[in-house]
């Protein structure tokens, strides 16, 4: 609450022998908001709940009824002192004052001295998000008044869908006996959205009369809410300090003043436009319900009406070609109606804004001010050189800090760790894309040797021709191989474990770092060796493996990527685990959807693991192994149960039965995996190896290598 002495005011009190010993004390003015919502949560935090329940309700109340007074008081000096300024009427100043005095007056009789009703703008902004509703809903549930707890609760949801306490709450309620879910009513949406969305269903419909009064009540409606929110800005500013304002004349501080005025007025216009709950206004939101009520009123024949409202349209937009086309052709087509005129109220209302706008231009030439223009329709000559200028350099400034703040939105949105080890080293942003990160820490140096080891064996290292360039050689090792190998030599490889375990911690990263909404299963495993040849490098200048999409194939030309079968469709996501560093090239990287434009690379190194979505979004591809031999574990994961990999299944039977017949050669790996991840406790199959072992050879390596 402002104090009474309040420096922003105090010239213009003095200035319209504002005395606050003369207000009668007695008369039982409107509680200011601000003071009843404090004492509600503090109430709250008492836990006296139906105290905390009646301060809020209250709070609520004078909030509304303070709007009220303050748009009918508006619409009063309005008539009193019409606004007509331009910059050569040297009575500006008179007029703002004359408009201050009006207002202050019309308020005072109302609501009493001007600086009872004075809040911080963070509390205005709290009313805003709807917060006390969240209060009041929690109130509401300990005094066991559960429709009223719904209602609050989805009052306060449907501005913040995003926030995950009012989510569970809402879950909770939805739980108890007796609640009446389609009771839910919110409280706050001003009634344009409903029409509007209506009016627009009705439209695309081509139910063009459904259409039109919905459209007609949803632009009366909003021009209500219009006003609303424009008359709220005066009186509504942040105080600045004291010592600040000290410093300056007084007209500089009205003229101030009286620009934050202006510019909290032209915020309405996207105010009204941006649903609650919802990130991004509605582009052109007035505009729009002329563009589609003139079709709407042609559709039906109504031709006064489609040109009136084309005529309006066009005081948006008079040079839309299109637009004057139309209404050639109506004017043709409904020749009686050339009487037809633009509504006046939308006319007053663009020269309204347009005078505004021009004073804040005049200010940014002449001040340090900011301004965000709201509309796409303001005339390029309304704006001067200058002032286009900096609105550019402004405009690229939000949109930087907009990305900024996105990406820290998509950070906050990333999952925990599921256990201590591994760290992120690079997320989506520092990768040039979206559904990326590099973790470092996966393995530790010792289990990449362990694994390192199963791909020398004779099994892991076949070395052939590689399927993607006559310079190296490849080796693979599927789950299944590897798992037939520890059956053949009749021993539980601590390498094998590793192999197996290493898909599983990647498997649990992927799933909580990317927050996946089902869960996620491996569908593929293999381990994977390329080996520069030597004597073969030399002018090199394809890739050890072409650039691809993991769920869909890519098509460059025309920027696509079609997912469909041949296609694994069903992979969701993919990981790369590397295991060696020693070789030359070999670095993974991300391009563009045209398989081209390199976006990020990452160098392979041990306990590396590059996670990303299969689809589009991450076409990738390894560079050439120049020299020496890198290898990974390849993975994807599925969300299809279906698609799970069957023999990583079998594999954990089999071992798990192998490291109880002979725990010497487990040991050191299966102790420090199993605490590591602890959904590998299969139940212990009793089956005996060989007949494990044989029915695992009638299942088919069906699956194409990458
Ligand atoms: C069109 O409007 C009528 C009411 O006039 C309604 O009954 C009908 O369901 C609407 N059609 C569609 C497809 O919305
Ligand atoms: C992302 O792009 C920037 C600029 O092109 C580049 O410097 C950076 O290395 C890229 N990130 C990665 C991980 O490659």
């Amino acid at each position: 609450m402002a104090s009474p002495a309040d420096w922003r005011f105090f010239p213009l009190l003095l200035l319209f022998g504002y005395v606050p010993c003369c207000i009668p004390a007695e008369k039982s003015w409107l509680q200011p908001f601000d003071l009843l919502y404090s004492a509600g949560i503090h109430a709250f935090f008492q836990g006296s709940w139906s105290q905390s329940r009646d301060y809020l309700q209250q709070a609520l109340h004078s909030y509304s009824l303070l709007k009220k007074v303050k748009v009918s008081c508006q619409a009063q000096c309005q008539r009193e002192t019409p606004f007509h300024v331009s910059l050569k009427d040297l009575g500006f100043m008179d007029v703002v004052l004359q408009r201050s005095e009006c207002l202050e007056h019309c308020e005072r009789l109302q609501l009493g001295p001007p600086t009872r009703h004075k809040v911080s703008s963070l509390v205005h902004k709290e009313f805003q998000r709807r917060e006390p509703y969240n209060f009041l809903q929690a109130a509401y549930f300990k005094l066991g008044q559960m429709d009223a707890a719904l209602t609050a609760a989805h009052t306060f949801f449907v501005a913040n869908p995003q926030h995950a306490q009012i989510r569970e709450d809402l879950g909770k309620y939805r739980n108890i006996q007796g609640v009446r879910w389609d009771n839910a009513r919110d409280l706050e949406t001003p009634p344009h959205w409903e029409a509007f969305e209506e009016g627009v269903s009705h439209y695309n419909v081509q139910n063009y009369t459904q259409a039109i009064l919905r459209l007609e009540t949803s632009l009366k409606e909003a021009f209500m809410s219009l006003d609303e929110c424009r008359a709220l800005c005066e009186g509504t500013q942040e105080e600045k300090s004291h010592a600040e304002e000290i410093q300056r004349q007084v007209y500089e501080i009205i003229a101030d003043w009286y620009v934050e005025v202006l510019k909290c007025r032209q915020a309405c216009a996207i105010e009204i436009a941006r649903k609650p709950g919802q990130k991004l206004p509605v582009h052109d939101f007035i505009p729009t319900h002329f563009h589609l009520l003139h079709s709407a009123y042609a559709e039906v024949s109504d031709g006064a009406a489609a040109v009136e409202t084309l005529l309006t349209y066009l005081l948006f937009y008079p040079r839309d070609d299109s637009a004057q086309e139309k209404l050639q052709q109506y004017r043709q087509r409904f020749r009686e109606e050339e009487g037809a005129r633009a509504r006046e109220n939308v006319n007053a209302y663009i020269q309204q804004s347009l005078g505004e706008k021009r004073l804040i231009f005049y200010a940014m030439e002449n001040l340090d001010i900011s301004f965000e223009d709201p509309d796409a329709w303001t005339p390029e000559e309304n704006i001067p050189e200058v002032v286009k200028n900096r609105l550019r350099a402004e405009k690229q400034k939000r949109m930087e800090a907009e990305q900024e703040a996105e990406r820290t939105a998509e950070e906050a949105q990333r999952g925990p760790l599921p256990f201590e080890g591994p760290r992120v080293t690079l997320d989506s942003h520092q990768l040039n894309g979206s559904q990326r990160v590099v973790l470092d820490g996966v393995l530790t140096w010792s289990e990449c040797q362990e694994i390192l080891r199963l791909a020398r064996t004779p099994a892991g290292s076949g070395g052939r021709r590689s399927p993607h360039t006559p310079h190296e050689l490849y080796s693979s090792l599927s789950m299944l191989k590897a798992v037939q190998l520890t059956g053949e030599r009749a021993l539980a490889t601590p390498g094998v474990r590793l192999f197996l375990d290493a898909g599983e911690r990647s498997r649990r990263i992927v799933e909580s770092y990317f927050r996946t909404d089902a869960p996620l299963h491996v569908s593929f495993t293999q381990l994977v060796c390329r080996t520069a040849l030597e004597g073969k490098q030399e002018g090199r200048v394809d890739l050890s493996h072409p650039v691809h999409a993991d769920n869909c194939i890519l098509d460059p030309e025309g920027r696509e990527c079609w997912k469909e079968p041949p296609a694994y469709i069903h992979r969701d996501y993919s990981a790369v685990l590397f295991l060696n560093d020693n070789f030359e090239g070999g670095d993974l990287f991300f391009t563009d959807l045209d398989a081209i434009t390199v976006t990020a690379e990452v160098r392979p190194t041990c306990g590396r693991l590059a996670a990303f979505s299969s689809g589009g979004e991450n076409p990738h591809g390894i560079h050439a192994v120049t020299s020496g031999r890198r290898c990974a574990i390849a993975l994807w994961f599925t969300h299809s149960s279906e698609h799970a990999e069957k023999e990583r299944k079998e594999a954990e039977q089999l071992l798990t039965q192998m490291e109880v017949t002979s725990p010497q050669d487990g040991e050191t790996v299966e102790g420090s995996m199993t605490r590591r991840s602890s959904t590998l406790s299969e139940s212990k199959n009793p089956l005996g190896k060989k007949q494990r072992v044989s029915s695992m050879e009638h299942v088919r390596l069906t699956r194409e290598e990458l």
